[in-house]
């Protein structure tokens, strides 16, 4: 079981990984618009400032595999956690293979059924990323789908991991690795809200007023 973060903020990475939790991050073309920053810099600053990470996503940009393949290359030599994200596209996949062939590691993004999933398994991906909070915008259950590829993956030995994306909230990550995903990739916001209960913080005013009671 293992958390990622799902950013592309670096500096919001560097204040959670002394938490000793986070295993890997992911990224995607939005969140790194959205921080107006270089890609490869970023995933370059990631991979050298966090070299005990498991998996770092990259999402390449292409339409053809061999568009995916070429544009993996400038990320390819980072590291080894560098983990090639592609589209659950006919191309995508057969670049898939190729990269699963020469062992590198891959992430196979906006997968929204157990079909999707299991072809990813066959083109022998490391990571399959069911987006649960997008399925559940379009009145489908995403922890199900969640549920439904594990089980897969369990039944027929697979060995792709289960990193459940697009999750809105605690909720979700709960579900998501009681139904079998190895992997949840949190958006800032829910990791900070996993540590967090309302029983907990009343708890531990009442053993503060305690310890100060003590002789
Ligand atoms: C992760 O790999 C995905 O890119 C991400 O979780 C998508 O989340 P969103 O649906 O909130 O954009």
């Amino acid at each position: 079981m293992q958390i990622f973060l799902d950013t592309a903020d670096f500096s919001a990475i560097e204040e959670r990984y002394d938490s000793g939790l986070i295993a890997g991050v992911t990224t995607n073309p939005t969140l790194v618009a959205n921080q107006g920053i270089n890609y490869l810099e970023l995933i370059k600053n990631i991979a050298e400032t966090f070299p005990e990470m498991e998996s770092i996503s990259a999402e390449v940009n292409g339409n053809t595999a061999w568009e995916f393949i070429e544009d993996a290359a400038k990320f390819r030599d980072i590291s080894e956690a560098v983990t090639i994200k592609l589209p659950m596209t006919k191309e995508g996949l057969k670049a898939c293979k190729y990269f699963s062939d020469v062992g590198v590691k891959t992430n196979v993004t906006l997968c929204f059924s157990v079909a999707q999933a299991a072809l990813a398994g066959i083109a022998g991906a490391t990571y399959i990323s069911p987006f649960v909070g997008r399925l559940n915008d379009n009145s489908f259950s995403g922890v199900e789908l969640v549920r439904g590829i594990a089980d897969l993956y369990c039944n027929q030995g697979i060995q792709t991991k289960v990193l459940a994306a697009s999750l809105r909230d605690v909720h979700h990550v709960s579900r998501c690795f009681l139904y079998g995903a190895k992997v949840c990739t949190l958006p800032l916001k829910v990791f900070d809200k996993m540590y967090d209960h309302v029983l907990t913080r009343e708890g531990l005013d009442i053993f503060d007023k305690d310890f100060k009671r003590m002789v």
